[in-house]
């Protein structure tokens, strides 16, 4: 155990904050409540960044970046672009992944270092209400910060080996490109494993128990992703369980509840994942959970007032964005500041496989329940009618749904590049805007922002480049 950063060891505080985990919710709330005054310690048994720079969004989205090259390159004919796609070189590949995550990774220890953040490198456990043991030494706070993350879960049954039955955790170490694969589980990671899988050269099946995949998203978008996943040959079963798997000399054999088999070179476990919160010295210390998620109210507080908890490790949306909301938000209130809860619905969710999926508010169905049939409206403006979708010959679509007479609540986009429009889609929502005021903003043509445009002059009855 060392004190790395910030002040030297010998400083065990009194702290004002003891932050445990230094993901993205843990080391947003440190930096955070470092800028407002309060002396903080960041305990990390890992790297500092957590899942997401080590094991999740940064590295997977380097990998999708690099299959959109190899896309591009495969694909340049009919751009009228001569060049000969010659393969995939997976250890170049990692290597301008590392390089991305070790930049980021530099960064981010500089930044809590000029903030005067204590930060601890070693395994912690909660021992008190106000106090985390690292190597047999006490961090007491006045509050502490419970942000331990996540984990990749698996079935009964099914034991990771690492080799050929691997979670993301190994994805995105693999210095191959393997012929085959199995993606169990139709979710993010599993659609976003695939794309990648894919654009490299692998044969892809997606096995997902629910009748679509990204099945949280609106199913207009699930629908138009399969399309698009269809065309580029990336094979799904739906509504399709799991029931085992072989070892076989070539990889695995995987049996389906309806019979099916798939043989691969490699299975990836993609369904989900669950909160690290394991002998911790949460339940000890009396902090309230449930399937293993700490419980917070709407302030991250747990039922103990001096413990709050953010990121994967309460039964919020597991985002990165998600975790750093729930720090700051957490600082914020423990500096004496009245931060606003955060509106989950509000939060932007992207997909960023090829074609992307985008969202922000509810979907149609959830609109349904809320307002009645009768209660909403919905309009899909199709990227047909979007010059610069068709220059970059993506096809999808921009959803709104709209309260009747009232607000847009929902916004859904798939196509190539739509996680870019998210911003705008999150202000509409956020803004609570009608269709009418976003149909008054003139859009810069030609950009796919300019579907957005567009959407809200057809939803507002004025459609341009749309029919109707
Ligand atoms: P997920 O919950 O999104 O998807 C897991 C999928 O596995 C579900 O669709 C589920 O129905 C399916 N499944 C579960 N048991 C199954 C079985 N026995 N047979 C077949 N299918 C089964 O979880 P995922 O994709 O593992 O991601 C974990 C978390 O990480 C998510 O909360 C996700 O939002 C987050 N994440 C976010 C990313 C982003 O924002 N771009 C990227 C990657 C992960």
């Amino acid at each position: 155990m060392a004190d790395s950063a910030g002040t030297q060891s010998g400083q065990n505080g009194p702290f004002d904050v003891v932050i445990l985990g230094g993901g993205s919710g843990g080391y947003a709330c440190a930096l955070r409540a470092a800028q407002l005054g309060m002396k903080v310690a960041l305990v990390e048994k890992g790297e500092l960044g957590g899942t997401c720079l080590h094991r999740g969004c940064i590295p997977t989205k380097a990998l999708l970046h690099a299959a959109e090259v190899a896309d591009s390159s495969r694909e340049s004919e009919q751009f009228g672009v001569r060049t000969s796609f010659d393969g995939i070189d997976m250890p170049a590949v990692n290597a301008y992944k590392d390089g991305v995550v070790g930049r980021l990774y530099k960064g981010l220890q500089g930044l809590v270092k000029s903030r005067k953040i204590t930060f601890v490198e070693g395994m912690g456990r909660l021992v008190s209400p106000t106090a985390v043991e690292v190597d047999g030494r006490r961090y007491e706070g006045k509050h502490v910060v419970l942000a331990t993350g996540s984990y990749a879960k698996s079935l009964p049954g099914l034991d990771i080996d690492g080799s050929q039955v691997i979670t993301s955790d190994q994805a995105l170490k693999l210095d191959r490109v393997p012929a085959s694969v199995v993606v169990l589980g139709g979710g993010v990671i599993g659609c976003e494993f695939a794309s990648v899988w894919k654009s490299f050269g692998a044969e892809v099946t997606i096995v997902e128990a629910l009748p679509h995949l990204v099945p949280l998203e609106d199913e207009q978008s699930s629908k138009m992703l399969e399309r698009a996943f269809r065309k580029r040959k990336i094979a799904f079963e739906l509504g399709a369980r799991f029931s085992g798997v072989e070892k076989t000399e070539g990889g695995v054999k995987v049996s389906l509840e309806n019979g099916k088999t798939i043989e691969a070179e490699l299975l990836l476990v993609a369904v989900g994942r669950g909160p690290t919160s394991q002998e911790l010295g949460y339940e000890q210390v009396g902090v309230e959970m449930e399937r293993g998620f700490v419980k917070v109210d709407e302030h991250c507080q747990t039922n103990v007032p001096t413990i709050s908890a953010v990121g994967d490790l309460i039964p919020t949306l597991q985002l990165a964005h998600v975790g750093f909301g729930e720090g700051i938000m957490v600082a914020e209130r423990l500096g004496g500041l009245e931060p606003a809860p955060i509106d989950y619905d509000g939060v932007p969710r992207v997909t960023y496989s090829e074609p992307e999926v985008a969202s922000v508010g509810i979907t149609e169905s959830r609109a349904k329940e809320k307002y009645g049939d009768d209660g909403i409206e919905t309009l899909t403006y199709d990227l047909a009618g979007n010059g610069k979708s068709q220059i970059l010959k993506t096809a999808g679509f921009v959803k709104l749904v709209r309260q009747k007479d009232g607000p847009v609540v929902g916004i859904h986009m798939v196509g190539s590049r739509v996680g870019e429009l998210v911003a705008e889609a999150q202000l509409i929502y956020g803004w609570e805007a009608y269709p009418d005021d976003v149909a008054s903003l003139v859009h810069a043509h030609p950009t796919q922002t300019e579907a957005v445009g567009e959407a809200h002059l057809a939803l507002a009855g004025k459609p341009l480049h749309a029919h109707g």
